[in-house]
């Protein structure tokens, strides 16, 4: 296993449309290991998930984990999940405020409206098919990991631009608000 380089936004890589995989190519050797690394390297990072193009691999696999995690202390945890060709669609029309930050936006945070109940389609890591509802901040961080597997990024999704606010002025002046915001999303959908 390998920590990876993180593309950072500018990198045409990260707006690729990334390319299907194979159940074949899923399941070789080398595949299974490009997934050990963007796991590694999302630890290494304390990323929240972490797709393949990020580390400059332009295929549909994202991974995602949240446990107790320090750049998202209003996250409820996710446990490990790699998804890959995933497909989301939206149940219901609710949408909801979500703080993002993103490994590839260097000291940026802001919010993107997200829906607030997906279908999850996809296979796991070793070919499986995965078909889940996902809810609430959990269903935020689908949206933004399989949005990476479209070459979007959260700051495409920002409607309010006076929502972006560097790291440290989050934690200074909107901490606070975006915990509670958080804990209200977590009542209302559990996760
Ligand atoms: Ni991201």
């Amino acid at each position: 296993m390998a920590i990876r380089r993180i593309a950072q936004i500018g990198h045409p890589v990260l707006r690729e449309i990334s390319r299907e995989v194979s159940v074949e190519q899923l399941r070789s050797d080398e595949m299974q290991r490009f997934i050990d690394d963007l796991i590694e390297t999302m630890r290494d990072a304390n990323g929240a998930g972490l797709a393949a193009p990020q580390i400059y691999e332009p295929v549909r696999i994202c991974v995602i984990e949240v446990r107790n995690n320090p750049r998202y202390p209003e996250r409820p945890n996710i446990p490990l999940t790699v998804l890959v060709n995933p497909r989301l669609t939206p149940i219901g029309d609710e949408r909801f405020d979500n703080y993002e930050g993103c490994l590839s936006v260097p000291d940026l945070r802001g919010v993107a409206p997200r829906h607030a109940v997906l279908r999850v389609e996809a296979l796991d890591r070793h070919g499986a098919a995965l078909d889940f509802v996902a809810r609430g901040l959990s269903a935020g961080v689908y949206q933004h990991e399989v949005d990476h597997l479209d070459g979007k990024l959260f700051v495409d999704r920002v409607v309010r631009p006076s929502t972006l606010s560097t790291w440290r002025e989050f934690e200074r002046h909107h901490q606070a608000s975006a915990t509670e915001h958080a804990r209200a999303i977590v009542a209302r959908y559990g996760s």
